[in-house]
């Protein structure tokens, strides 16, 4: 057997599989692209100064990944790492959902989600925590099977282009190569078309959601409007915030994020920090107010107020931190919430 027939044997053999891959195409197809566009679209991706941007994920990742010798230099270039991060998943997730190069577009999400696990998953204990490397394997079927011609533009433009271009009715193996190689050059073209069209939309999406100011990312915190959220389930964490109790003398510093009245014993008042990030203002006991970050210490998603158990609690992987210290209590979080400086003047609290 020629190697060329053992390798369509081999695609024969997996391809069978489309209908039955299908939703976990589409699924895969959808969150990258969701992906991708949210970190084009989110201005504090790249921003080195918000610790939930790619950079400070990759500070992080430098003291446990196993590419931290590597990292630095890539730290060097990150905005060009971000853009092609985000390029990247926007491919990956065009190519699923349209059937356009489903293997070379499963093998892209593979080495994303590779990357990934070994940078920003790595140090989470258990391992199955953290979902890179579920997605990881989770493309794995797609790049053996590829679409097997189900919901698949590029079956469709090559039937077309078969259907127009005049090929004698005979075994395929009886048709001159020459011409056999015209029909592959212009599938090649048109799918390639295709995908660079759709690729592009949804970048421009992702950019014009960018110029009005969109903020969040998949991997990051999202902003908060500053609302009391008063019991469980509401989204703060992060970080110490300094107790102070200054008496009403004391010179304000920083913003203005709350009044007294807004952060009850007991409660949790969600705002904006200065440096863009969500934080958590509380009151642990009463006159000692705490403003602590909302972004979590293992990936960076946004901690919510378990007012009954006076911690907050991330709802990705079940990272708990105190209320009081900001330390991590349970989960794979890593380290404590980041602190902020509060300083009372009246009933106004203010944050450095
Ligand atoms: S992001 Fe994984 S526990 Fe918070």
């Amino acid at each position: 057997m020629a190697f060329s027939d053992s390798v369509a044997s081999w695609r024969d053999r997996f391809s069978i599989s489309g209908w039955a891959l299908l939703p976990l195409r589409l699924f895969l197809g959808f969150t990258m692209v969701y992906a991708g566009f949210l970190k084009i679209s989110d201005r504090t991706f790249l921003d080195a100064s918000n610790p939930a941007s790619m950079q400070a994920q990759m500070l992080h990742a430098m003291k446990s990944s196993p590419l931290s010798a590597l990292l630095p230099h890539i730290y060097e270039h990150a905005a060009l790492f971000g853009w092609l991060i985000s390029l990247g998943e926007v491919a990956v997730g065009v190519s699923l959902l349209l059937g356009i190069w489903v293997r070379l577009g499963a093998v892209g999400g593979f080495l994303l989600s590779f990357s990934f696990f070994l940078t920003v998953s790595w140090g989470t204990t258990p391992y199955f925590f953290g979902p890179d490397i579920v997605f990881m394997f989770a493309f794995i079927p797609l790049v053996l099977a590829g679409d097997g011609g189900v919901w698949s533009l590029a079956s469709s433009i090559r039937a077309a282009v078969v259907r127009t271009s005049n090929l004698p009715n005979r075994p395929v193996e009886q048709i001159a190569p020459a011409k056999l190689a015209e029909v592959d050059r212009r599938v090649l073209l048109r799918t390639g078309g295709v995908a660079v069209g759709a690729g592009l939309i949804a970048v421009a999406v992702g950019v014009i959601a960018r110029s009005f100011g969109g903020s969040s990312s998949s991997t990051t915190a999202a902003k908060t409007t500053p609302t009391p959220s008063t019991s469980a389930s509401s989204s703060a964490s992060v970080s110490p915030s300094a107790s102070a109790s200054p008496t009403p003398t004391d010179k304000p510093s920083g913003t203005k994020v709350a009044t007294t009245s807004q952060v009850a014993v007991g409660t949790a008042f969600a705002f904006d920090a200065p440096d863009g990030s969500p934080a958590f203002m509380v009151q642990p006991q009463a006159g000692t107010y705490m403003a602590w970050s909302r972004v979590c210490t293992h990936e960076g998603c946004t901690v919510d107020f378990d007012g009954g158990q006076s911690q907050f609690a991330c709802p990705c992987h079940g990272a708990t931190f105190s209320e009081d210290t900001g330390d991590c209590t349970g989960g794979p979080g890593q380290g404590p919430l980041q602190k902020y400086t509060v300083v009372k003047a009246g009933n106004d609290l203010y944050v450095a």
